[in-house]
């Protein structure tokens, strides 16, 4: 299949890119290199320096014709959406329609779009959700990620595209990079290899700190797989597992075989208690399933971070 990446160079998008290579699929990239970097583009795959808001994005659709668009390309730090809500809707909602809307000129059959279960659903009831749960964004950046999910399902009741939406868990694993607000794990082991001990951000009610979902990155590659030729609207994807930050930081000590202490701090404003994601629909529309816990996905994201 001919398929754009657009995101492509940055933490998800390039190995999503890099599977369907693998998978002999024809594959473009786009990204503007603001949060993703040269080196996880894959030689030989052509790849476009471009703003997914840009005409020339549009112009790229247009002209090449490609059967999918799998659209990771987006603003991702909830805080900046916080901050600045207009550039967050000009990538996350108009960069979004501007490559929707060309791929539908230009025929393209089927959208796979990255949105957020953690995000979109807001504060759950403290049990995993499915996809019926009806979402209570509570950020600009879960609006605008809502927003894009709504754009397809009407892209693809009037105009026939199989259009698909994975609303990912908290992913974690290779080629993440230690942003302050998001990617723990990757946070955690940057921890580790400095020496330099973490803050737990914890309330009286949630003494072990937030429960969040942890997905490995391998496993959501295997759901962009999947969804270029299965499944058709909204399809939760991770584990079903809710870990909270002080479980989850002995965990990653135990991958690394090292141990530091730990500081504790007040949860920040805005954060959700809880956030674990009901996948069965997956599992039967996609035949997708996570392949790795808590433990085995930590163990290949230590053997990344140290370089072995
Ligand atoms: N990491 C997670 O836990 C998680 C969870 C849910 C959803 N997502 C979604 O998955 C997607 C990928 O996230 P990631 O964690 O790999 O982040 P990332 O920052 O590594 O990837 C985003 C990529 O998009 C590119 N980009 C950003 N704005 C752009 C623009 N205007 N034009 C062109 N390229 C642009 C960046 O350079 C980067 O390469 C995002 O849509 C994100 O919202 C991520």
């Amino acid at each position: 299949m001919k398929i754009l990446v657009s995101g492509g160079a940055g933490f998800i998008g390039s190995q999503v890119a890099q599977a369907y290579v693998e998978a002999g699929h024809q594959v473009t990239v786009l990204d503007d290199l603001s949060s993703g970097k040269r080196e996880n583009l894959m030689e030989g795959v052509p790849f476009y320096e471009l703003d997914i808001t840009s005409p020339q994005a549009a112009e790229l659709v247009a002209d090449e014709g490609f059967e999918v668009i799998n659209h990771h390309a987006a603003q991702i730090s909830v805080p900046a959406s916080v901050d600045d809500p207009l550039f967050d809707a000009q990538g996350n909602v108009i960069g979004l329609l501007n490559l929707l809307d060309a791929g539908r000129k230009a025929g393209s059959k089927r959208f796979i779009f990255s949105s957020s279960g953690g995000a979109v659903y807001g504060e759950l009831p403290g049990s995993p959700v499915d996809e019926s749960f009806t979402p209570r964004p509570m950020s600009p950046y879960a609006v605008s990620k809502r927003a894009g999910e709504l754009y397809l399902d009407y892209y693809a009741a009037h105009y026939g595209m199989d259009n698909v939406v994975l609303r990912y868990a908290n992913v974690y694993g290779l080629r993440q990079i230690p942003h302050a607000e998001a990617g723990v794990v990757a946070i955690f082991m940057d921890c580790l290899v400095k020496g330099a001990p973490p803050t737990i951000y914890r309330s009286e009610d949630m003494p072990g700190g937030m429960k969040r979902d942890y997905t490995f990155v391998g496993d959501i590659v295997a759901a962009n797989l999947a969804a270029l030729d299965k499944g058709r609207g909204v399809y939760n994807i991770g584990t079903g597992v809710a870990t909270d930050t002080l479980s989850l930081w002995q965990a990653v000590q135990a991958a690394a075989g090292k141990s530091l202490e730990h500081d504790f701090g007040p949860v920040r404003a805005g954060d959700i208690e809880y956030s674990a994601l009901d996948c069965a629909k997956a599992a039967v529309e996609l035949d997708w399933r996570p392949q790795h816990d808590l433990a085995a996905g930590l163990a290949k994201t230590w053997t990344w971070r140290i370089g072995e």
